[in-house]
């Protein structure tokens, strides 16, 4: 991805100086370092802000989706109905789980996963529906949630790009039946690395606690706990919380400048002969993380807003085209297409009124 462009596609955001240092000094000379109240607290926090039922706080956003992924029951030899038009981390713990994504094909004008095509794969070793909400345009929930109900697999959303997005009346991540955010340097909203799992059945949220700390009970002395199932070392720290504390005081305010700057692409570019933007149902509220903007030739687009200063770029490749996934590979046309199509746009707080309409006059002379 190109750097010195003047407006950057992602952007890391931190909390005011005068805010976080002096936090962040008491935590880190608090004597409590590792996964505590600090902890707790931001969990609760997280869940009030975004209307999640449950919050569990995670080393990172790969971490709650293994967890999310171990709780659904995948196993090994297992199928996971899944999109390749993801970063890798989505179906590399799928991998990890001893199961094998199968590829689904995507809507050519959102990105997002086709339900048609997930109905077609789904078979007697399906475990479950991996749902990405790329860039933070949330996908066909209500027929996802459909296919997943009538054939009696879970739903994992993968929110990883859509912090604060929603879905008619549910926050997003709370229509699955485990939803997970990443909080990793770039996402809107960072801990420095982090992730926060939530299910939708709260009565299990201590089996994923267990499995966020080796299999063990917090709180339970260590001499009398006893390991049923082996977990892992995915909790998050004091330190990356009292981060997440101070970012939540400011979070929405960042998400809604997205959001605006999101609202004023789609309503200016979707009028420029030869550019389409991304399509989303109407109850559908992205969260842009970043701008998705289709056209016949995205190296023309792109090099247009190279040309006054502006990143546009893909940002992932597709999962499939790794070699790892080699013997998983599919015809994926829609995704050739949409992949084809796409620039990615800043679109974050960072971008300012300038900025963009030097965005929209730059294509619309393009
Ligand atoms: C779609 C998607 N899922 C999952 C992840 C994993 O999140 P993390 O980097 O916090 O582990 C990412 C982040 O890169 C992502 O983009």
């Amino acid at each position: 991805m190109p750097t010195n462009h003047s407006v950057p596609m992602v952007k890391v955001a931190m909390p005011p100086r005068e805010r976080l240092m002096p936090a962040l000094e008491q935590v880190l000379y608090s004597g409590f370092v590792a996964e505590g109240e600090s902890v707790y607290e931001f969990e609760r926090r997280f869940a009030a802000a975004f209307e999640l039922p449950v919050a569990l706080a995670m080393s990172s956003g790969t971490a709650a989706l293994h967890v999310a992924l171990l709780m659904s029951g995948v196993r090994d030899g297992d199928e996971v109905i899944s999109t390749s038009m993801t970063a890798e981390p989505t179906n590399i713990v799928i991998l990890q789980c001893g199961a094998r994504p199968v590829f689904a094909d995507v809507d050519p004008l959102s990105g997002n996963l086709d339900p048609d095509s997930v109905r077609a794969l789904i078979g007697p070793r399906t475990s479950a529906i991996v749902v990405v909400h790329y860039a933070g345009y949330p996908a066909r929930l209500d027929e996802l949630r459909a296919i997943a109900d009538e054939h009696r697999v879970a739903l994992i959303e993968d929110a990883a790009h859509a912090l604060g997005a929603r879905y008619g009346d549910a926050a997003i991540g709370t229509l699955g039946d485990y939803g997970i955010f990443s909080l990793q340097a770039i996402k809107h909203m960072t801990t420095g690395d982090g992730g926060v799992l939530t299910l939708r059945d709260g009565s299990r949220a201590d089996e994923a606690r267990r499995l966020r700390w080796f299999g063990l009970s917090k709180g339970v002395p260590r001499t009398q706990v006893d390991i049923a199932t082996p977990g892992y070392k995915y909790n998050m720290n004091n330190v990356a919380a009292v981060i997440g504390l101070m970012q939540l005081e400011h979070i929405h305010a960042l998400i809604d400048r997205h959001i605006a700057n999101g609202r004023y692409f789609d309503e200016r570019l979707r009028r420029i002969p030869g550019l389409e933007v991304t399509s989303f149902e109407p109850r559908a509220r992205p969260s842009y993380w970043l701008y998705s903007l289709l056209s016949e030739d995205s190296d023309a687009v792109e090099a247009r807003l190279h040309s006054v200063g502006v990143a546009a770029s893909k940002l992932h490749k597709p999962n499939h085209l790794h070699s790892v996934f080699a013997t998983m590979r599919r015809p994926l046309p829609n995704l050739e297409s949409y992949y084809r199509r796409l620039t990615h746009l800043p679109c974050g707080w960072w971008v300012d009124d300038d900025d963009r309409e030097r965005i929209v006059d730059a294509l619309t002379r393009g």
